[in-house]
């Protein structure tokens, strides 16, 4: 299959998931802090947890983490395809590779939420392992996809 798609079009359609990808990135971070702040709320007593509750981190937390969740997927899936048309074919890579199980390790992740709003301990832990996990891929995967868009600006 070939795309009739003008080469401009082409090239830069190159640059939206990089773009996308360094957002959530840091959009990770910031999440990651919100999680914490939701644990700090959970244990705290007294004034202080008062305090806290009033940050209303578990409300803010699943609504970053959901807008992350949706666009991850919807980032990767679209990368997949802008490869597609401009090569013809995928690049059987570290990235692709990581970039899958990244997107079906948040999937896992955000499924977790109804039981931890029940309250349950395990879907905590796994949560929390499997996020950290996930910001570590993260930083990875920037690193290999730098390298990639380095090698389309020296091929241009
Ligand atoms: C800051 C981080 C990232 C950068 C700079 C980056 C950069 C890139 C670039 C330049 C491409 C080539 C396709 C295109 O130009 O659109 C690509 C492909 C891809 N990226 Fe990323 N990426 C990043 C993070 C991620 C993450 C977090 C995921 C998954 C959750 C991901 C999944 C993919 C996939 C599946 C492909 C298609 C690879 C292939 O078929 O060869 N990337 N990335
Ligand atoms: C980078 C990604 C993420 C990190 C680092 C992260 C981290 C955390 C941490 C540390 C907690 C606190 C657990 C505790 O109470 O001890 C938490 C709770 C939670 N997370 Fe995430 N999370 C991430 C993404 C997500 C996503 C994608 C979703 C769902 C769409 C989500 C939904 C929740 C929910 C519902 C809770 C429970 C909040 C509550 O107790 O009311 N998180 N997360």
């Amino acid at each position: 299959m070939n795309l009739e798609l003008s080469p401009s079009v082409k090239y830069w359609s190159n640059f939206f998931h990089p773009i996308l990808m360094w957002v959530l990135l840091f959009a990770s971070v910031y999440a990651a802090y919100l999680g914490l702040q939701v644990q700090r709320t959970r244990n705290a007593q007294g004034e202080e947890k008062k305090e806290l509750i009033k940050g209303r981190y578990n409300v803010r937390h699943y609504q970053i983490g959901s807008i992350i969740l949706a666009l991850m997927i919807s980032g990767a899936v679209g990368a997949m395809a802008v490869t597609y048309i401009n090569n013809g074919k995928l690049f059987f890579g570290p990235h692709l590779l990581v970039g899958l199980g990244m997107t079906s390790l948040i999937g896992f992740s955000a499924s977790l939420s109804p039981f931890m709003q029940k309250g349950a301990n395990w879907a905590r832990v796994t949560h929390i392992l499997l996020n950290f996990a996930l910001l570590g891929l993260f930083a990875w995967q920037a690193i290999s996809g730098v390298q990639i868009i380095q090698r389309i600006l020296t091929q241009a």
